[in-house]
């Protein structure tokens, strides 16, 4: 790592980059994908006309790797990153990353940074993004002629300032994610250019991030800037939204089969109509790779802050058990019989 494991301060880190010594780049060039090769440098020369530029054709991965008790540095789910990218690639027209691609880029940056990855039991992990982009000489609006795939990683602490499992505030903000048959479901760069703002929003008014609506209608539960919401009702049952124009989260899915295979309770993905149900929520979410599991203490909409898990005082007692377990199982501390991760 250029800055040597030794001087980082692992149990301080936050969300944000860290350079290490080697990234993963391939090239695919006249309908075929090059090896790709671990290289030194973190900079990037493109041609001032790739449509990564202009056109936004562009979009990423973002996953975790976990050092084990035993030492054993661990991927969580990376076969359901790798089949997200290949949807998102298909909606933008870029070239399929082949799995084998995929975890070579992935596998191979990660051994090559193994002595940097975070020690078991610091707090913090290993974030991996893969990343595919339009480049080569271009004007019009049309796919590029050539793509770079790339993976780079960087030592990370908590998302949200305040660390580990700590309640955050999410704001209604009138800014929209998705469009009904846009981009939503999929991890596009385009996507997070458009949040920026409604983000900033969310700040201004106390909250951390912001919480979308359907932009249909604006009455059903979405998701937050980078996370899926699960909610844990007052009847005993966990929901997550359903809707088309959310990112399908690996958390998410790994957290509802946590729910309902090893806590027993019943879970449905279904629409959540959130001013008509907010008095039936007990605990509120925000899951992702990043997030992990975020209790939600209060949400703001129109003026009005909900309150959830108590008065926003405590941590509910379903959130705490899901993040225990899934963290568990990402950090090798707890048995996995699902088969979610996988050694490098
Ligand atoms: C918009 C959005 N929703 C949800 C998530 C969570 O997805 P995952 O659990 O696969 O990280 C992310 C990424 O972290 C995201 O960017």
């Amino acid at each position: 790592m250029n800055q040597s494991k030794k001087s980082i301060d692992w149990s301080n880190l936050g969300f944000s980059y860290v350079e290490t010594d080697l990234r993963f780049s391939a090239r695919w060039r006249d309908g075929v994908w090059g090896d790709g090769e671990l290289i030194p440098s973190a900079d990037m020369a493109v041609h001032e006309g790739s449509p990564v530029l202009h056109y936004a054709q562009a979009c990423f991965e973002g996953l975790k790797a976990q050092t084990a008790p035993n030492g054993d540095v661990l991927l969580f789910r990376p076969d359901l990153n790798c089949q997200r990218m290949g949807r998102t690639t298909e909606r933008l027209l870029m070239p399929t990353v082949p799995e084998s691609l995929f975890m070579r880029g992935v596998e191979s940056v990660v051994r090559a940074d193994g002595a940097g990855s975070p020690p078991h039991g610091s707090g913090a992990s290993l974030y991996i993004r893969p990343f595919l982009i339009g480049v080569g000489e271009n004007l019009g609006l049309r796919p590029a002629p050539e793509y770079e795939f790339r993976v780079f990683v960087s030592p990370v602490g908590p998302y949200y300032k305040g660390g580990g499992l700590s309640l955050i505030n999410l704001a209604v903000i009138d800014l929209d994610r998705a469009a009904p048959k846009g981009l939503g479901a999929f991890k596009a760069a385009a996507n997070y250019a458009g949040g920026l703002l409604a983000t900033q929003m969310a700040q201004s008014l106390g909250a951390q991030e912001a919480l979308y609506l359907d932009p249909a209608e604006h009455r059903f539960l979405e998701e937050a800037g980078s996370a899926n919401i699960v909610l844990k009702m007052k009847d005993g049952s966990m929901v997550t939204p359903e809707s088309e124009s959310i990112l399908p989260s690996v958390t998410r899915r790994s957290v509802m089969t946590l729910a309902s295979d090893v806590l027993g309770l019943s879970v449905s993905e279904r629409p959540v109509d959130f001013l008509a149900e907010v008095d039936d929520i007990d605990e509120f979410a925000a899951c992702g790779t990043a997030a992990v599991i975020s209790p939600v203490g209060k949400i703001r909409m129109a003026d009005h802050w909900y309150h959830f898990h108590g008065d926003g005082e405590m941590i509910g007692p379903t959130t705490q058990k899901l993040y225990d377990l899934l963290t568990e199982i990402q950090r090798g501390e707890r048995e996995d019989t699902f088969g979610w991760t996988r050694a490098v």
